[in-house]
């Protein structure tokens, strides 16, 4: 049997910050945080990603190290020890949703694609911004580029653990920050953009009272740093006993928050500085970014690099998709890495035709893992490991190689509010009919 890959400190955190970055940030936090009540949204916010976020990410780490596989080795070791029966059905749940994930995300990764090349090409300058997206998107056309987004990630799994997955994320997790950077002065520097820095930072404490900033926000945290039971379980397959657990939650949720902050004061100032609906929702990042960069001097060269960081940021998170059903594949068949990253790629993309097609199919499938079969295997990986490992044990393996040891105040403490959490955002999910 082959040596198990182990990440580097550096490479881990990294990793895991750049699975954590994503999507979720660029698209769907500044206008949270402008619909709910500018900074007000941020005490929830983190609340939840500080506490249970840390807390979550903690159990999938240790859970991973704990027994040296992602979630489908602990899970199918414990439950056969317990004599349940269909354990190597269960264990196989989080990678299936994991899968899921995969599949939705990079059809959108493919839309990004496609406006990357539509920057580089200049093609942007010609197009009608408000109609095109509309357009393009559930049709074939974007099939192709939902391909490429998909060997991009196969490409990265394939080369493995240190060469793939830990390369990639050292050069773009940094490469990615630069950018933001860049992005903010330069949309800080617009006229107006005052106004947009008004709208992100005015607390508007009134939405305190409101549930659902409180369901939007825990919904928020919950994907942002990708609790769902398989991909932060197989990083942490991937680390020594000599890493610092908690250090390195803490370490994913601080750099993932300040690179959704830094989203922000990158989008509200320019969006306010031409008048324009910060609460647009989905149409911001495809209809108002590129109008506005079309109206900038340097707008053309911005366009380009904007894009690559969105698809820096969604590419990393992707690779954390792939590699969790692929690293189970192997494990239950003993297919090679080269084989299972091949096998599995191919197939999601055929799966995925029907929600590159219809964008009803998309967003039925989207609500279905990220409302239901996500948060439900993060769900299973915390009972199994809190409940059924047993408190003792679990942490153990979440003090291992600390230098700050948590007691068991902390673990009980975590039991139930990280499980009764969880399942609050499965019902309250079902009852917004969406909350991530
Ligand atoms: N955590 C990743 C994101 O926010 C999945 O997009």
């Amino acid at each position: 049997m082959m040596k198990r890959e182990k990440f580097s400190k550096v490479g881990f955190v990294l990793s895991c910050i750049g699975a954590a970055i994503g999507l979720g940030n660029i698209w769907m936090f500044p206008y949270r945080l402008g619909q709910y009540g500018g900074a007000a949204f941020l005490i929830p916010y983190f609340l939840f990603v500080f506490g249970l976020g840390t807390i979550g990410l903690m159990l999938e780490f240790s859970f991973g190290r704990k027994f040296k596989g992602g979630s489908s080795t602990g899970i199918s070791k414990i439950l056969k020890e317990k004599n349940v029966k269909l354990h190597g059905l269960i264990s196989i749940i989080p990678a299936i949703g994991l899968m899921g994930v995969f599949m939705f995300y990079n059809v959108v990764v493919g839309w990004i694609l496609k406006y990357f090349n539509l920057s580089i090409t200049g093609e942007i300058n010609k197009i009608n911004t408000a109609s095109y997206f509309d357009s393009f998107i559930g049709t074939p056309h974007t099939l192709i580029f939902n391909f490429i987004a998909i060997m991009i990630t196969l490409l990265i799994v394939f080369l493995g653990v240190t060469k793939g997955i830990e390369k990639i994320n050292k050069i773009i997790m940094p490469g990615l920050f630069v950018i933001f950077i860049i992005l903010a002065i330069r949309s800080l520097t617009l006229p107006n953009a005052m106004e947009g820095v008004k709208y992100l930072l005015r607390p508007d404490f009134s939405f305190l009272l409101k549930p659902e900033t409180w369901v939007m926000a825990l919904g928020q945290a919950f994907f942002t740093v990708s609790l769902n039971g398989c991909g932060m379980v197989v990083y942490g397959s991937y680390i020594g006993d000599d890493f610092d657990i908690p250090k390195s939650a803490f370490s994913t949720a601080i750099l993932d928050t300040l690179a959704a902050l830094l989203v922000s004061f990158v989008i509200m100032p320019a969006v306010f500085s031409f008048g324009l609906n910060p609460q647009a929702g989905p149409p911001l990042l495809f209809i108002t970014m590129p109008t506005i960069f079309k109206s900038i001097p340097g707008g053309s060269v911005l366009i380009v690099v904007f894009f690559l960081s969105i698809l820096f940021a969604a590419i990393s998170s992707s690779i954390n998709m792939l590699e969790g059903p692929v690293e189970a594949l192997m494990q239950k068949t003993n297919l090679s890495r080269g084989k299972a990253s091949v096998l599995l790629s191919l197939s999601s993309f055929i799966l995925s035709i029907p929600l590159n097609l219809s964008m009803d199919n998309f967003s039925n499938f989207t609500d279905l893992m990220t409302i239901i079969v996500s948060p439900l295997a993060a769900l299973l990986v915390a009972i199994i490991f809190l409940f059924v490992l047993g408190e003792d044990k679990a942490l153990e393996e979440i003090n291992l190689g600390s230098k700050f040891n948590l007691s068991n105040k902390f673990i009980l403490v975590s039991k139930y509010l990280f499980t009764i959490t969880t399942i609050c955002v499965i019902v309250l999910g079902v009852a917004y009919g969406g909350i991530g």
